[in-house]
């Protein structure tokens, strides 16, 4: 991997202790850090590099998933940080960055490949790139990446401003777009089990397929995050990203073979193909809901309008379901079903096909025990793929009997997140990355539905914490003979 230079935007916060310092010591462990590799944090407050290295190791105590026993590795990974004092309004901090980069460029022996990971609020993603470019951080002789997180904007037109700001900077293809579901693991299968198994491939379209649902459900609430989320909501805080993103890496259709450039067409070709919703329309197709109280795991919450810093006004949406449709060849027909949710029964993030009931019955008559063919990938907490197929029970006459063939991922040892996208983006892979062309096609698609809650075009239901969700989710599927599968 070539020599790196990772400056690291808001150092000292949340996201850089829980994830950035854990994934990059878990790369370091197994070998997958450049050879050369140097680490400059930025942040506010003044803070000597030992202070630094100090925080930095006690994250890793904390949250990596390596363990730590060994001081001279840990001491070996922290050699290359160092700090330096950065207000992001200061063209003269810019400057000391610049000197401080080039000196340990020097000192380390390594060309200028520098990648600027934004670990700060997005209200100053568009300063800091001003910056970078202005004071000369980005022309050096190596390449230039930026590292931003969601949210990309806040509509679609907030994003496209965002975005035309970004590229006075930064080329499109220097800008790698965290989604952190990309990063997951089970995510990132789904393009190669598609695509090289022909027996899934041969029935990925709507001859066989009844009908999709993705459900990412949370038992968390708002957390301490009223003055973020309360603004945002499901639409913008799951549903345009994370939910959308997981809709392209199951609906894509890729050759035999594939590359990165590939699959971002093809997913930009599922979201060109998604029918868009008009806004008249959005009541017959999404469900809004809000969490009231209600106990989980025997735990009494509070509704979402008690939580601290929200409003007991508020309409802000915690859950969302909605219907969708892909006008393609391959799709047509078949409705996918999206939900979202907060405080609901339980942490689950899973993908549900459900195929066609078979024609032809071959004990002649119907058999109650049948079972429509499934196929779910469990993508978090735990990860599996189960099939159900329909089997006999010889001890029944040779009734029907459902059976499941599963695969279990074992937990241990498996890469989170942020370590799979840190090491894409330090070998320059951007395919687990969202392009430009994705995000404005996901908030070109939710526009409609942010426009309609914001006119209380569509009622507000709300749903006691700790089930699975308003009642009206469940009729937007029975509308077509559907229901959720595995809700309990
Ligand atoms: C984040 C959202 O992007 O994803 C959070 O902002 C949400 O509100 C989180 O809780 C869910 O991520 P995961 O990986 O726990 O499913």
């Amino acid at each position: 991997m070539e020599p790196t230079t990772f400056v690291l935007f808001g150092a000292t916060g949340d996201l850089a202790k829980r994830k950035i310092y854990p994934a990059l010591f878990n790369l370091f462990v197994d070998n997958k850090l450049p050879e050369s590799f140097s680490l400059i944090g930025l942040g506010r407050r003044e803070l000597s590099d030992e202070a630094f290295q100090a925080n930095v190791e006690q994250s890793i105590h904390t949250f990596s998933r390596r363990k730590t026993n060994n001081p001279d590795l840990l001491k070996n990974f922290l050699r290359t940080f160092r700090y330096s004092v950065l207000d992001i309004d200061r063209k003269e901090d810019y400057q000391k960055l610049l000197k401080l980069i080039e000196q340990r460029e020097e000192e380390l022996r390594i060309v200028p490949n520098r990648m600027f990971y934004l670990s700060v609020g997005p209200e100053y993603f568009e300063k800091i790139a001003a910056n970078i470019k202005e004071s000369g951080l980005g022309t050096a002789d190596g390449w230039k990446r930026l590292v931003i997180e969601k949210p990309f904007g806040h509509d679609l037109q907030s994003a496209r401003d965002l975005n035309e700001q970004l590229s006075k900077a930064f080329a499109e293809n220097e800008i790698y777009r965290i989604d952190h579901y990309l990063g997951k693991p089970m995510v990132q299968k789904l393009e190669v089990i598609q695509q090289s198994n022909p027996v899934l491939h041969a029935i990925w379209a709507n001859n066989y397929i009844a009908n999709v649902q993705i459900t990412a459900n949370e038992t968390v609430g708002v957390e301490e995050r009223a003055g973020y989320y309360d603004h945002v909501g499901a639409v913008r805080d799951m549903f345009q990203n994370h939910m959308l993103q997981l809709l392209m890496m199951l609906t894509m259709h890729l050759p035999n073979v594939s590359n990165s450039e590939l699959v971002r067409f093809k997913k930009k070709k599922v979201m060109e193909n998604l029918e868009p919703l008009l806004k008249q329309d959005v009541g017959a197709n999404v469900i809004r809901g809000q969490y009231k109280e209600g106990s989980i795991g025997g735990k009494q919450v509070v509704g979402y309008t008690s939580e601290p810093g929200i409003a007991s006004t508020s309409m802000n949406d915690t859950f969302i379901a909605a219907k969708l449709q892909i006008d393609d060849f391959f799709w047509r027909g078949v409705p996918i079903y999206i939900r979202t949710g907060k405080r609901m029964h339980e942490k689950s993030t899973r993908i549900v096909i459900e195929f066609k009931e078979p024609n032809t019955n071959l004990t002649q008559h119907h058999d109650e025990s049948q079972v429509p063919n499934l196929l779910v990938f469990e993508i978090s907490p735990n990860e599996s793929i189960t099939l159900q197929l329909n089997s006999k029970d010889p001890s029944k006459n040779g009734k029907y009997k459902p059976i499941q063939i599963d695969f279990h991922e074992s937990q241990e040892d498996v890469p989170e997140a942020y370590e799979n996208l840190i090491y894409d983006a330090l070998q320059g892979d951007p395919t687990f990355f969202a392009h430009w062309d994705e995000v404005e096609l996901a908030w070109a698609w939710v526009q409609p539905i942010l426009d309609a809650f914001q006119e209380n075009l569509v009622p507000l239901h709300h749903y006691a914490a700790g089930t699975n969700g308003p009642a009206e989710s469940d009729a937007l599927l029975a509308a077509n003979g559907h229901h959720w599968w595995f809700d309990s």
